[in-house]
């Protein structure tokens, strides 16, 4: 099989299914991407990827292009998974690179083929590219497209790949190849139980939007609850854990704090939303507005909250940001909460350093502007107020008494709750947190 695209998604899955046994071809235009992955490197952090991509191209089952020849003459099973960023100016799915690959790859095809779509995509999108992949294919070839959606969590992503909690596969009325394709693609976890759902196209699009919009909604309930809990003097993250024994509801991803970022939930939630409209379904997603909207105000309830611990105004206090990756064992800063907060405080008159174990170059190259430090004790070194923004484990077990000694003030701010307020407070701490009043 060919992956075409290879970021985060297309390297996982293309490393992934040489894991499982099949011979993959990774594609993408972008020459730099293409020349470290074959080198046996991963452009970007996750861990046990590097691992999985060393030992695939070892023994030779995994190589990797910038050719569409090389794409069309090595397999007949090709999957999607190039990027669908939000347009300019609007809240929609930018499908430029969908199109390109498709345009691309298919006037190149001869015999039969079948193209699995993973990028999340507006519904819809599936049979329009059936159709252009139509317009464009040999007389006497054939491209069949289904949609195969991907819910890799970064972090843990190649967990998420080999041992997914379900395969969804979209197909196309009549004729179809794409079910008995994936049964073989994924045998082996169809062999160790994963459930197996066929759909229409437009359905299995759907479901991924869908699920990425459900996880939003939870995190911005629980946000929402948690303005509720700091005006009444409650506590966010003990009534997350009453509720969340309701199995019906469920602890996960009600962690109450800084909000949800990264290249996928922020920009899913706002495509569905202009999909719906499209479609003429405008007042059926509006409440995911509002999910959006809860999601904003966190970073900025953070700044005011900074703002306050620092005695009123920022201005030419230092303030060290623990974090800067939209989420632990991740160095992606795509709208990132605990970035977007840095660089709040900095154009508030803070001098603010940051430190992330994994972010930092990714950063630097979005923000230069801040100061990085190199390690988490170098960028506590006299400062006047600690925000942690990113739960990585190596902050959760930071040593508060430890670093007292290093700081001017012992203010911190928990923005993950992910602290153990008390041992923070008996060391001297003033610790303040999103939606607990302590
Ligand atoms: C998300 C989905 O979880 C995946 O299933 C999906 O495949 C992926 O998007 C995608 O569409 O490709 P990911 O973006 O890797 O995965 O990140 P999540 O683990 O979902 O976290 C998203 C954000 O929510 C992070 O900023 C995280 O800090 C935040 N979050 C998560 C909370 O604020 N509270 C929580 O309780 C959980």
């Amino acid at each position: 099989m060919t992956v075409i695209g290879t970021g985060y998604l297309g390297a996982t899955h293309a490393a992934c299914m040489a894991e499982l046994g099949h011979e993959v071809l990774g594609v993408d235009v972008d020459e730099k991407k293409i020349e470290s992955l074959a080198k046996g490197e991963v452009p970007f952090f996750e861990p046990g990827l590097p691992e999985v991509l060393q030992r695939t191209s070892e023994v030779g089952r995994l190589r990797f292009s910038t050719s569409f020849e090389d794409a069309a003459a090595f397999a007949n099973v090709h999957f999607l998974g190039v990027g669908t960023p939000q347009q300019k100016g609007s809240y929609a799915a930018d499908l430029r690179y969908v199109r390109a690959a498709i345009e691309s790859l298919v006037p190149l095809l001869e015999g039969e083929h079948i193209i699995f779509g993973k990028s999340t995509v507006p519904v819809g999108t599936a049979e329009e590219m059936q159709r252009l992949a139509d317009s464009l294919v040999k007389p006497g070839s054939s491209v069949e497209i289904a949609w195969n959606p991907e819910f890799l969590r970064e972090g843990f992503a190649v967990r998420d790949t080999i041992t997914p909690d379900r395969i969804v596969v979209g197909v196309r009325p009549g004729a179809s190849q794409a079910e008995a394709v994936a049964r073989e693609v994924y045998a082996t976890p169809l062999e160790g139980g994963t459930p197996f759902l066929v759909t229409d196209l437009a359905t299995a699009e759907l479901v991924k939007v869908a699920a990425n919009a459900f996880l939003a909604t939870k995190i911005s309930f629980i946000n929402a609850v948690s303005e509720v809990c700091e005006a009444a003097g409650a506590d966010v993250t003990l009534l997350a854990d009453a509720i969340g024994y309701d199995d019906r509801i469920g602890r996960k991803f009600l962690g109450a704090g800084l909000g949800f970022g990264g290249g996928c939930l922020p920009k899913d939630i706002r495509a569905f939303m202009a999909r719906a409209g499209e479609l003429g379904a405008n007042e059926a997603l509006t409440f995911l507005r509002e999910v959006d909207a809860i999601n904003m105000r966190r970073r900025e309830h953070m700044v005011q909250l900074a703002k306050k611990a620092a005695g009123g105004s920022l201005i030419g206090k230092s303030v060290t940001v623990l974090g800067c990756a939209f989420k632990p064992n991740s160095d992606d800063v795509r709208d990132s909460p605990a970035l977007n907060v840095a660089g709040q405080l900095s154009l508030q008159g803070a001098q603010t350093t940051v430190y992330d174990p994994q972010a930092m170059d990714n950063a630097r190259a979005i923000f230069p502007t801040l100061n990085y430090a190199a390690s988490a004790k170098e960028a506590l070194q006299g400062a006047d107020l600690v925000v942690l923004a990113t739960e990585w484990r190596e902050f959760v077990d930071l040593d508060p008494a430890e670093v007292a000694k290093l700081v001017r003030n012992a203010v911190i701010i928990d923005g993950r709750n992910v602290l153990d307020a008390k041992a923070w407070m008996d060391a001297g701490w003033t610790y303040k947190a999103l939606g607990r009043s302590l």
